[in-house]
């Protein structure tokens, strides 16, 4: 049986990074689709698959206002704010339900398209959960899948406090008795030809987040800062005896330093893949 909970939890420090996503900074792979499809047929209807606080959800709604957008997620802890924020957006074409990526509460090939982000990552199966995906894309419509690789991270300076904390994020991610995959972003092409999808349906592609202005530093950095001491994260990482909270304080201040320094830079790399449902 999968395993139905999500490993990084729903402390306010990863909501946070979670909201700084749009779909102008995450799904440039998939805009291009959408804005031709909304020409033919305003109204489509998409599916957004472990939305989280739906931030990427809200932002694709204000673009397609006329779109029919379903926005899912294992847990209420990530939907009740999402809902909150769509209210204060004014954003009435989102309808939330709470719902598991492997068993999902819809009739076969419905949606005109799926798209999930920083879902597979975190799942034991995948290509099951492609292939339930699939399911319920409709014949000619598209599945849309990004996925970091966290393992491939970047950035300057090279702090070594800064390695320590990817190198614990992976340990957590992948560490006995979790499911997570830091290495998704490379293994999406294998998982989705794994789900049955021919080599003429899928399109992929690599993009990144780049953090590097000081807005985005400081918000990437103090998001980091909390998540290192206060969240799921933090309790694990002292639990599993990875290493010690006086540590993990060290680490927040290895994140300060970084998102304090002007010449600081972070990328965070993506596989992505554009399957068309033949
Ligand atoms: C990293 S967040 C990504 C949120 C959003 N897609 C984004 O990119 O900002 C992963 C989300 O997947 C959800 N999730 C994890 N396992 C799931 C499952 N089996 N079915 C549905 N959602 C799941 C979690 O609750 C969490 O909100």
């Amino acid at each position: 049986m999968p395993e139905t909970t999500y490993i990084n939890g729903y402390h306010p420090s990863v909501l946070a990074t979670h909201n700084a996503r749009t779909a102008q900074n995450s799904c440039q792979f998939l805009l291009p689709t959408l804005s031709t499809l909304s020409t033919t047929h305003a109204s489509f209807s998409l599916l957004d698959a472990g939305c989280g606080p739906a931030s990427i959800t809200i932002s694709l709604a204000l673009l397609f206002p006329a779109a029919r957008i379903t926005a899912l997620d294992l847990s209420s802890k990530a939907l009740e704010p999402g809902r909150h924020a769509a209210k204060q957006q004014n954003v009435s074409n989102i309808e939330f339900k709470e719902g598991n990526v492997y068993t999902l509460p819809f009739a076969d090939e419905i949606f005109d398209v799926v798209h999930a982000q920083q879902l597979l990552c975190h799942l034991p199966d995948p290509i099951k959960a492609i292939a339930e995906l699939l399911r319920v894309t409709k014949k000619g419509g598209v599945l849309a899948l990004r996925e970091a690789d966290t393992r491939a991270i970047f950035f300057y300076p090279e702090l070594p406090l800064l390695k320590k904390n990817w190198e614990l994020f992976a340990k957590t991610m992948e560490g006995e008795g979790n499911t997570g995959d830091t290495s998704a972003g490379r293994k999406l092409r294998k998982w989705v030809r794994s789900a049955g999808v021919k080599e003429e349906e899928v399109r992929c592609s690599a993009g990144t987040w780049c953090y590097s202005s000081e807005v985005e530093r400081v918000a990437f950095g103090e998001a980091w800062m909390e998540r290192v001491v206060e969240s799921e994260f933090a309790v694990k990482v002292v639990e599993q005896g990875l290493a010690t909270k006086q540590e993990m304080a060290e680490i927040r201040e290895g994140w300060r330093e970084w998102s304090q320094d002007p010449d600081g830079w972070l990328c965070i790399p993506h596989g992505e893949a554009l399957i068309t449902n033949i």
